[in-house]
């Protein structure tokens, strides 16, 4: 049995049919081909599925894809406008926020929630915040920094 579900998707609408028990995370990627939000667990610990649904954080890996019924949801591809990275997206390429790059949808995707909640976070207000967040790369530093640069430039754009 399938179900469809529409949604808008980066600012388009979108419509899927899924099984009742299909992933968000699933259908962004197996069906609607948006394979910039990475699986990296089946625990959802690690954090590299995270997407905006209707504004805020989510670990698409532990959602429905029918719970996203109506909702506005934005993933990696959804930042860059005219060809131009998102700024968040800027800093971390300036201040070498990553390595293997796996786990940077995620990192940037929940960046961007907690600098629209708290448009100046500190370090350690970053890093408490990038807990469901994991990389096996960077050691963390380089992560913090882009994420205060991209923070900075998204307050003076
Ligand atoms: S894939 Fe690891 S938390 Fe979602
Ligand atoms: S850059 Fe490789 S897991 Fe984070």
């Amino acid at each position: 049995m399938t179900v469809t579900v529409s949604f808008v998707l980066n600012g388009e609408d979108v419509s899927v049919d899924v099984e009742p028990r299909t992933l968000l995370v699933e259908a962004l990627r197996d069906r609607l081909r948006r394979t910039g939000t990475h699986v990296g667990c089946d625990t959802s610990q690690c954090g590299a599925c995270v997407v905006h649904v209707d504004g805020r954080s989510v670990k698409s890996c532990s959602m429905l894809a029918v719970q996203a019924e109506g909702a506005e949801v934005v993933t990696i591809e959804g930042l860059a406008k005219g060809g131009r990275l998102h700024p968040m997206q800027e800093a971390f390429r300036e201040h070498h926020g990553l390595q293997c790059g796996f786990c940077t949808p995620g990192m940037i995707m929940s960046a961007l929630d907690l600098v629209s909640q708290n448009p100046d976070p500190d370090e350690n207000q970053i890093r408490h915040w990038l807990e469901g967040n994991l990389c096996r790369c960077t050691g963390y530093q380089n992560i913090v920094r882009a994420i205060k640069a991209g923070a900075q430039a998204m307050r003076s754009a």
